[in-house]
Parts: structure tokens; C-alpha cells; sequence
């Protein structure tokens, strides 16, 4: 089944444009990844980097936070999807912190208090587990990041996450890559699945092309984190060789 990339895209555009305090919020921002840059470091919709997490040392760790897990969003609470905040405004785990859930379902309902990517740059006591260590180098370039939590059918529908150019990156690794799908736009409308995903790894993710994603299993994590545009060239550091 063919999806409509382009509505989807449109849609997202007029998100990110809700209300006149979220125009200035972005007018504001001193920093976008122009879409030359963009394009050079994405240059497939999953690109590798060298930085791997231990997923065992995570399993067992991500144990110690449980409790702090809340459902995703405020909308399809049926579907089993769970987030923890690894940065977010003021680094503390919040009741209801809208950035577990999506920003832009956020922003419709707040448009007077809008919340963008860039306004969460607080880690989170997450952040300090052991096997996140590798991620410490985009200290001082990080923005909103969560670790997701997913069991048998959570899913996110099609949809973009920013536009370009960009005021933000995103990184993406799962534990669980035999039991999740993530599927982008090839460029006709038909989502295909991206193979040969390495449990652990952490990929750049271009998050402008149409994408979902599915778990087959209980338990599945997924790290989605955000980092500024001044980790452009930690990044470019960091990208595995061909
Ligand atoms: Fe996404």
C-alpha cells in the first residue's frame, strides 16, 4: 500500500507552525543543519556510526528506571508504548512529561506553550547508566532524547519528524532488531523495511524521509535521541567506514 509522503510532509510543516509563539520559538533558534549539510551526512535513511551500546549491561540496568516508564502520549493509549526521558527541560523525571509523547500532538493541544526539540537540553539521572557512557561525547550537544519501551504491536504510524534545514539531528539504536521494523519511504510512497539493522549500534537517522515502525515482541527498547546542530562534526567523527 502506496502512502501520501507529500500530505504527510505538508501536514508536519503546518505543525511545526501551530501558533504564532511556535513560529517565534523557531524564528528564535540560532542554530538549523542547512540541507546541503543535511543531505551530505544522510546519506541513507539509516547511516552507522561506531558507537555501540552493551545491550546486556542496558537490560540490566534499564530494570533500575521500570517504574519511571510512562504510556506514550495522550492519544492511542491502547497501543503498549512506553517512554522515559533522557533529556528533557528540566532534567527531572515529570508526571505527564509531555516529551514522552509526540511534540507536535503537544503543540496542538498547548499552542500557546508550545515545546520544540531545542527547549529540553536537562539529562535526566538515565542518562548516567553505565552503557550509555558512549553516548557522553554529545554532552553539551544534546536535546530531547528518550529511550522507548515497546511490547508485541506498538507501532508509530507514517510520519517525519523534522524538516529542512534542520534545527536538530537524530540518533536511533533498538536492542531488539530481529523483533522490530522500521520501514522508510524508497521515494514512490511505498514504505520499504531497512535491513540488516546491528542490535545495539546507534544509527543516524534521517528523519525527514516518511518512516513507521512496528514491534513483534514484548519488550523491545529503542533509544531516540536528539542532539543539536553543533554535534555536526562529532558525527562526521564518528560515521563507520564503508
Ligand atoms: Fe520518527
Amino acid at each position: 500500500m502506496k502512502i501520501d509522503s507529500k500530505k504527510i510532509t505538508l501536514e508536519t510543516q503546518q505543525a511545526f507552525q501551530t501558533s504564532k509563539e511556535q513560529i517565534a520559538k523557531f524564528n528564535l533558534l540560532d542554530s538549523y543543519v542547512s540541507s546541503y549539510e543535511y543531505k551530505s551526512l544522510h546519506k541513507k535513511f539509516l547511516t552507522a556510526t561506531t558507537i555501540k551500546i552493551d545491550i546486556e549491561l542496558f537490560l540490566d540496568e534499564i530494570n533500575l528506571y521500570s517504574d519511571q516508564f510512562q504510556p506514550w502520549g495522550t492519544k492511542h493509549k491502547d497501543i503498549p508504548r512506553y517512554g522515559l526521558a533522557l533529556v528533557n527541560q528540566n532534567g527531572m523525571f515529570n508526571e505527564n512529561d509531555p516529551i514522552n509523547g509526540s511534540l507536535h500532538e503537544w503543540n496542538k493541544l498547548y499552542p500557546s506553550s508550545p515545546i520544540i526539540e531545542t527547549d529540553c537540553q536537562k539529562l535526566t539521572d538515565a542518562m548516567s547508566m553505565i552503557s550509555l557512557r558512549p553516548l557522553r561525547i554529545f554532552d553539551n550537544h544534546w536535546c530531547r532524547s528518550n529511550i522507548l519501551k515497546w511490547h508485541t504491536g506498538a507501532h508509530f504510524k507514517p510520519h517525519i519528524d523534522t524538516v529542512l534545514p534542520s534545527p536538530w539531528l537524530r540518533l536511533w539504536a533498538t536492542t531488539d532488531s530481529d523483533n522490530l521494523d522500521i520501514r522508510y519511504d524508497q521515494g514512490d510512497g511505498t514504505l520499504i523495511k531497512f535491513e540488516n539493522i546491528e542490535k545495539g549500534r546507534v544509527y543516524i537517522i534521517d528523519t525527514s524521509i516518511v518512516h513507521d515502525a512496528i514491534s513483534y515482541s514484548d519488550n523491545v527498547y529503542q533509544l531516540f535521541l536528539s542532539t543539536l546542530p553543533s554535534s555536526i562534526n562529532i558525527l562526521k567523527e564518528h560515521l563507520c567506514l564503508e
